[in-house]
């Protein structure tokens, strides 16, 4: 029987130069294509929060992938975090730092009735920033999160720092 983190590790690849040069993006594009990977995933996470939580957050755009399929393992909803002015409704939001620049994410205002029970899902957990701003901002939104949950975490980058004090699991760290 292979551990799941050894499932994942056997469906990821090292894409250079992207996106943009000297980069190596992990592609979890060969584990969402392969029926029996992505299911074992999906269950893995799902198991660590059955009971828990009343909400998925999906981040996007790859965290809606697996945040969905988790919703619909756990028969709970789906929220979704996105990149600014794409929400139609009233939307709040938070601006963060990235390693060059900054981002904008938002969500639906009234989404959460007040103190319901959010798991944040994504695919990579990297510096952090983009965790802890969805975070952050579930809560300004009325949102308990309960925890967040990445497939993949790049160690070096050290963003479990910025989510000290909150639970944070992630499947395989390379
Ligand atoms: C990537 C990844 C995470 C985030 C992690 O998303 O999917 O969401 O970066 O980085 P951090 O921990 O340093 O914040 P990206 O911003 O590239 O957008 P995308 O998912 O829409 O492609
Ligand atoms: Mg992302």
């Amino acid at each position: 029987e292979q551990s799941i983190a050894q499932v994942v590790s056997d469906h990821l690849r090292d894409i250079p130069d992207f996106p943009e040069p000297g980069v190596a993006f992990k592609d979890f594009t060969p584990l969402l294509s392969d029926g029996a990977a992505l299911a074992a995933v999906v269950r893995d996470i799902a198991d660590r929060y059955r009971g828990r939580v009343d909400h998925i957050v999906g981040i996007e755009a790859r965290g809606f992938i697996l945040g969905a399929a988790v919703a619909y393992e756990l028969g709970i909803g789906f929220v979704p975090v996105r990149k600014a002015g794409k929400l139609p409704g009233e939307t709040l939001g938070v601006e963060y730092d990235l390693e060059y620049g900054s981002a904008h994410i938002e969500v639906h205002a009234d989404a959460f009735v007040a103190g319901a029970h959010v798991l944040v899902i994504d695919d990579v957990l990297a510096t952090g920033g983009t965790a802890e701003a969805t975070c952050t901002l579930l809560e300004r939104a009325g949102a308990e999160v309960v925890a967040f949950e990445a497939v993949i975490e790049l160690g070096f980058l050290e963003g479990r720092a910025k989510l000290a004090g909150r639970e944070v699991h992630t499947i395989l760290t390379v």
